[in-house]
């Protein structure tokens, strides 16, 4: 497995595989992997080659803190990476990717002011200034994303469409621990009791994917759903939100097309999120 520090080798690489009419497939994380970056990363074997790319992109953290305490172990991701067959790693400095005076950045402009871009401000105008640095440098066929970040993959889409990238953006369904807690390297942050509560989002998804069925609106739906996860009293809820699943749009009345439940939750320090496409009962009849 090669390991890529700079653009310049990262450049190199890609263009030495395409010469040789290898597609790529590009795996975006910022590394401390765990068995869901393992799934991206098989999506992405559909292609010749695969490189993983493990950067910490600070331009998307809010604060400085969270950047800081942001987990890093980048021998055992090389391991894991090695394991899995990955052809190349691009694992550069900070310096290398930012420019000391950077004045260009992406956005995509809608997206950015709903749900998580209202709540975190500047996050995702840093996650699509930073992948489009990654498929500049890297030209891949295609990219592999978790779902789990469900409106980080409608901005990489919309961005994607917007700017006529040429690459293919994969979607790959959230793999979970036994319990249903999804899998996220911030799990690692939680300690113990905190832990043990967690599994109450994807307990909540569960129980709103049957009231969505049964018949209800997407405010009441928002209001069980968020009552629902404060009968666990270690969970800190910061938003419950039924969008439309296709524009995140809010949805009036009763749920009479596929939404996405999207939820955030804090445990002790960490901010935890989750989300579900719920289908109604009409919708599901329609097709069958
Ligand atoms: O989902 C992530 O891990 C990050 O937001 C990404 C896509 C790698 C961009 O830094």
């Amino acid at each position: 497995m090669k390991i890529l520090r700079t653009k310049q080798a990262a450049r190199d690489w890609a263009r030495a595989g395409r010469q040789q009419g290898k597609s790529l497939g590009l795996v975006p994380t910022m590394g401390v992997l765990h068995a869901g970056h393992m799934q991206l990363v098989a999506a992405a074997a559909a292609c010749d080659r695969v490189v993983v790319s493990l950067f910490v992109n600070p331009m998307q953290f809010g604060q400085a803190s969270d950047l800081a305490a942001y987990p890093r172990d980048e021998a055992r991701d090389f391991d894991l990476l090695r394991a899995a067959g990955v052809d190349a790693v691009f694992a550069p400095d900070i310096s290398e990717i930012y420019h000391a005076e950077t004045q260009t950045t992406v956005l995509t402009e809608q997206l950015d002011t709903v749900l998580m871009g209202a709540l975190r401000k500047g996050h995702f105008r840093g996650v699509c200034t930073v992948i489009t640095k990654l498929f500049n440098i890297l030209q891949p066929d295609s990219a592999v994303f978790g779902e789990k970040d469900y409106q980080q993959l409608l901005v990489i889409r919309t961005m994607v469409r917007d700017l006529d990238m040429p690459v293919d953006i994969i979607g790959v369904p959230t793999v979970r621990e036994s319990d249903g807690l999804a899998m996220s390297s911030r799990n690692l942050r939680l300690n113990a009791a905190d832990r043990a509560a967690a599994p109450v989002l994807s307990a909540a998804l569960d129980y709103g994917q049957t009231r969505v069925a049964d018949g209800i609106t997407a405010a009441a739906l928002e209001a069980e759903v968020a009552d629902f996860i404060t009968r666990e009293p270690t969970a800190m809820l910061e938003t419950v939100d039924v969008r439309d699943a296709e524009t995140l749009a809010e949805v009036d009345g009763l749920i009479m097309v596929p939404v996405v439940i999207l939820l955030a939750a804090r445990f002790g320090e960490v901010l935890l999120i989750d989300q579900r496409v719920a289908v109604p009962a009409p919708v599901l009849e329609g097709v069958k």
